[in-house]
């Protein structure tokens, strides 16, 4: 059965305030989920808090993109740019558009679909910055609206475990891709260092330190994250401390911030 969903968004200038209809064959919970997953990044665009340039200046791209590729030297490469000239590119959850940007450098024809505006409505603005040519869409992975085989090349790096239904959105980009299309997706990997003892572990104990007001200065000089995403946290630890540190709450709150719903 399907539902359907319609929220407005309260956005600064840069952003277009639209209202988004999504439709969906979900249920009453994971929309409700993606409703909240929409906010949030709506609200934080993905990376745009490592820099402190203003949104929509080439400044404010070139320091992103240049913090980008320090922390991830080899992603250029392995997304491999170069072959994608004179292809159909879509990709999922543009974020500031960094891939964007060389994907159309490199000759392919691009679409970016993201869930909230302010992603589209960043990576346009690069585009128009840069005089470049892409397709915008703000829509949701897990009913993209493309008709079956319109893309040669799918990407999403770092999105699709932020959706409630991820085999679900692996099914559409199979569907969209042409045959013989190639699809490169980034996804968090669960047997990690990170997931059992970053998250498991060290976290978990953080959340101990958290319940105090040295705890927190002491963990703002270890963990280095902000003093407001620290009281953030206490807040929470305070008012459910055993949900606080059951696992998939651990990873939602602890990777992109305190109140990620989903990750
Ligand atoms: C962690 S950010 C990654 C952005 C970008 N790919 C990057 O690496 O910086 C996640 C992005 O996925 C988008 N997103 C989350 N769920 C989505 C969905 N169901 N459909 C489309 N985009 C989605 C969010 O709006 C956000 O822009």
């Amino acid at each position: 059965m399907g539902h359907a969903m319609s929220l407005t968004l309260a956005t600064p200038a840069l952003y277009p305030v639209s209202e988004q209809r999504l439709n969906s064959a979900s249920s009453p919970l994971s929309l409700d989920i993606k409703r909240q997953v929409q906010r949030f990044w709506q609200k934080s665009p993905c990376d745009s808090w490592f820099t402190n340039e203003p949104r929509g200046t080439a400044a404010f791209y070139r320091s992103l993109d240049e913090h980008r590729y320090k922390v991830h030297p080899r992603l250029q490469l392995a997304v491999g740019f170069e072959g994608t000239r004179g292809l159909r590119v879509l990709e999922i959850g543009c974020g500031c558009g960094s891939e964007a940007e060389r994907f159309v450098r490199a000759g392919a024809h691009y679409t970016a679909v993201d869930l909230t505006n302010a992603a589209v409505s960043i990576t346009r603005r690069r585009f128009q910055l840069a005089n470049l040519e892409g397709r915008f869409v703000q829509g949701d992975a897990e009913n993209m609206p493309f008709p079956d085989g319109s893309f040669d090349f799918v990407y999403s790096h770092g999105v699709l475990h932020h959706t409630p239904d991820t085999p679900r959105t692996i099914r559409e980009v199979h569907r969209v891709l042409s045959p013989g299309g190639r699809a490169v997706i980034m996804l968090y990997y669960r047997e990690s260092f990170n997931y059992y003892v970053n998250l498991g572990i060290v976290r978990r104990l953080r959340a101990h330190l958290l319940r105090t007001e040295l705890g927190i200065k002491l963990s703002g000089a270890i963990f280095g994250e902000t003093e407001q995403d620290l009281r953030r946290h206490a807040e929470l630890i305070r008012k459910d401390p055993g949900s606080y540190v059951e696992m998939q709450n651990m990873l939602n709150r602890n990777t992109d911030g305190p109140d990620n719903p989903l990750s």
